[in-house]
């Protein structure tokens, strides 16, 4: 893995707004998963699940992230929403899915600016190393850009959990 992940939760205090702007994607992607509006938006960490928006950066010089899937319990769609253009902000790697021979199939080249990739979270997925043969350099904002939302099961309830069940 060799990305930076911001993470931007509804109960933040920053000048983001980034539940207000994205509305009718945290909307959409609520209605998609089969959840209401307003499910979890409510929620902080003590609370079961939390819901979240997660901004991707995938640097020039091989920003990576290895294939995995994601566990169904509240991710049950991923929606990523497409911020740079392969072909213009980088020209090789990117977002791929397995089918069911194993087989990747990369989706960036179809991709442009706003577009949003809608999938079942189960789904096998990554992403290939962006323009591996550049310098690498954290400092910069240039390389591949992807938000995503999703709702997530959290890890202060998950810890207090596992401590009730260890007496
Ligand atoms: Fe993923």
């Amino acid at each position: 893995m060799k990305l930076h992940c911001h993470y931007l939760f509804p109960w933040d205090k920053n000048d983001f707004k980034i539940f207000e702007y994205f509305h009718e994607m945290y909307k959409m992607s609520q209605y998609i998963g089969g959840y209401a509006d307003d499910e979890y938006i409510n929620c902080t960490p003590k609370d079961q699940f939390v819901t979240r928006f997660q901004l991707m950066h995938y640097p020039l010089g091989g920003g990576h992230i290895q294939v995995h899937q994601h566990p169904g319990d509240a991710f049950k769609v991923t929606t990523i929403s497409t911020l740079s253009v392969k072909g213009k902000d980088y020209q090789t790697g990117g977002v791929y899915f397995l089918n069911e021979n194993g087989e990747k199939v990369h989706l960036d080249e179809h991709l442009d600016f706003g577009d949003v990739v809608v999938s079942y979270a189960g789904l096998v997925h990554g992403v290939d190393a962006v323009d591996p043969h550049k310098k690498l350099d954290w400092k910069t904002i240039d390389g591949r850009w992807t938000l995503l939302f999703g709702n997530v099961v959290s890890d202060q309830w998950l810890d207090g959990q596992k401590k009730s069940k260890d007496g």
